[in-house]
């Protein structure tokens, strides 16, 4: 139901710290330990390397995850589009554990690598938001995301749940590998929902924005580096798919390789600056296109703002960021579209779980 809600999309946009909470709850026990399953605790310690197989947003998330998985847990991993994974097959490490994260645990792309991989006798270990659905039921093990039904085409909780729980199970890892690790990532996470929560109440300001710089643009460009970039894909697969602006996420290192050709007066560009390692990097980044006319939007992060960003997210652990980081992202596209009068919750030619290859 949508309740007051215009569109699932916003409602879903909303729920995120909610969803945060719940599954900080749902994966600690009454003493705050984690409570993973012995089994997948079992499987990740005898693995040497994880492949993550997934589609879309959920590629996204990944992305972001393996980071967590190598940097916490200190096991290397390697993240795949689903549908070209059997073109592209890598060469498997000895001890491979297969990771699959789909929100509807139905996509085609993501089941049959599932399939090939349990033909080879490797471990499968699935995420997703429905616990019945087919991934979850075809692998060894299920983690669940708790992100409530997503009905809205374009994901947006489930995203953000996605990395919630990708973290949560590196550091049950790297517990069980007796890892040291210099924060407590549960604080962190909580937050987080916090972070989030406020950037929900700040949905006017990102109407504003959209009216200003995005009203009758045909592209749109986000650029970031190191984690941001990976938000970037993800912000502008949002923008594209419900607002049908044309938009690319870049690497900020990259434009000069060819993509700053594509800048001319009035293009908006929109960077992401919430690292501090690569800080004064992205922001010669946005000095470089602004120079060719381009219009920036900078979303930063307290501690790294300068004045003339255009929004600043709370300050959260520099390894969680994305999921503040996103909401701002997620809300341009809503607005964007809203403002062209498309259908938010169901935009064309796109269906919610895509069950062919
Ligand atoms: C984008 C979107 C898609 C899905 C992709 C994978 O907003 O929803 O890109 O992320 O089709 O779907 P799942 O996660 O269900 O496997």
């Amino acid at each position: 139901e949508k309740g007051t809600y215009s569109h699932f999309m916003l409602k879903e946009i909303d729920e995120q710290p909610f969803v945060m909470r719940r599954i900080i709850q749902e994966y600690q026990d009454e003493h705050d330990q984690l409570k993973l399953d012995q089994d997948i605790r079992g499987a990740m310690k005898a693995c040497d390397r994880i492949y993550i197989i997934a589609a879309g947003t959920s590629y996204h998330a990944g992305l972001v995850g393996k980071q967590f998985l190598e940097k916490m847990a200190g096991i290397p991993v390697e993240v795949h589009v689903a549908s070209e994974f059997s073109y592209n097959m890598p060469l498997l490490s000895e001890k491979p554990l297969f990771v699959f994260i789909s929100q509807s645990g139905e996509t085609a792309d993501s089941r049959s690598v599932l399939v090939k991989i349990k033909e080879m006798g490797h471990p499968a270990l699935t995420m997703t938001n429905v616990p019945g659905s087919t991934l979850s039921r075809e692998a060894d093990y299920t983690l669940h995301l708790h992100a409530g039904p997503e009905i809205a085409v374009a994901s947006t909780k489930a995203y953000t749940a996605q990395i919630a729980v990708l973290a949560i199970l590196a550091v049950d890892t790297a517990q069980a590998k007796d890892l040291e690790l210099d924060f407590d990532p549960m604080q962190e996470l909580a937050i987080v929902a916090n972070a989030m929560e406020v950037l929900t109440d700040q949905k006017e300001a990102i109407e504003t924005l959209v009216r200003e710089n995005l009203g009758t643009t045909r592209n749109a460009f986000f650029i970031g580096r190191g984690t941001d970039y990976f938000v970037c894909l993800e912000g502008a697969l949002k923008l594209k798919e419900i607002s049908y602006i044309q938009a690319e996420g870049f690497a900020g290192g990259e434009l000069k390789h060819g993509t700053i050709a594509l800048i001319e007066d009035g293009t908006p560009v929109i960077a992401l600056a919430t690292q501090e390692n690569v800080n004064y990097a992205i922001r010669s980044n946005v000095q470089e296109v602004v120079a060719r006319g381009a219009n920036d939007m900078v979303f930063s992060m307290k501690g790294l703002e300068q004045d003339t960003d255009a929004f600043v997210v709370r300050h959260v652990h520099e390894l969680l960021t994305p999921l503040v980081s996103v909401v701002p992202m997620q809300l341009l596209a809503y607005y964007a579209a809203l403002h062209r009068d498309c259908d938010v919750d169901k935009p064309r030619n796109l269906a919610k779980s895509v069950t062919v290859e």
